[in-house]
């Protein structure tokens, strides 16, 4: 059993690891060691978005098998960061692919079916980013706030959709196929134990 203090302590330790990522896309854009820096932020933002909603979705499954019920208190920081790798993932897709121009994007968003998967997971997760404060959730009550947060069931599949259509334009299966399994098997465990219950 944890005390408080190493809790935080690992809370400290994970929010730091999690910006590594953004730290390292930075430093080799702005130091030109990248041929393509577009390409490799969008990539990079996207393949972050989905390993952090692995992650949040791997912390349920992963306390009741282990016990370790302190991981609960990592769950919000995570969901927090599949936000904003996915708000940053969006935001280079705005800002580099159409310059904000808001009209360009939007029919690219039709006109694509990938990306229009891609920006209604993203739509849905801002709901859940914006309830994630503690006056959220007692505003909305604790059933709600979890009906509402259920919305990762959808959020997730859509996700893979994404990266699926985006690859199979390359006929590159094997991280979709991958990913698709990592996450139907924790979603699949939720459902088990829901039924259990
Ligand atoms: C939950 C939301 C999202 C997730 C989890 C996600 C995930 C991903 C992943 C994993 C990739 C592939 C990275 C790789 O090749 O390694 C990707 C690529 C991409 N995504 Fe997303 N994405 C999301 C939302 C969006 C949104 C909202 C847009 C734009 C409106 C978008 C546009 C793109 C584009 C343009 C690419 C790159 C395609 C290419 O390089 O050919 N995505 N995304």
């Amino acid at each position: 059993m944890l005390t408080t203090k190493q809790v935080s302590w690992i809370k400290g330790a994970v929010f730091a690891l999690a910006l590594l990522p953004l730290a390292r896309m930075v430093y080799l854009t702005v130091t030109g060691q990248l041929v393509d820096p577009l390409e490799f932020i969008t990539r990079g933002t996207g393949d972050w978005t989905l390993y952090f909603l692995s992650m949040v979705l791997a912390v349920t499954p992963l306390r009741r098998l282990s016990g370790w019920n302190w991981l609960v208190r990592l769950r919000r920081m995570l969901g927090l960061y599949v936000f904003f790798y996915g708000f940053l993932h969006f935001m280079t897709f705005l800002w580099f692919d159409h310059f904000f121009d808001f009209r360009e994007m939007w029919k690219d968003v039709l006109k694509r079916p990938f990306i229009t998967v891609g920006f209604i997971a993203f739509v849905l997760l801002i709901p859940l980013a914006v309830t994630s404060t503690n006056g959220m959730i007692k505003r909305l009550g604790g059933k709600q706030w979890q009906w509402l947060h259920r919305l990762v069931y959808v959020i997730a599949p859509l996700a893979i959709l994404h990266f699926w259509w985006m690859k199979a334009g390359k006929h590159n299966f094997a991280q979709p196929i991958l990913f698709g399994g990592i996450l139907g098997s924790l979603l699949l465990a939720r459902v088990y134990w829901w039924l259990k219950k």
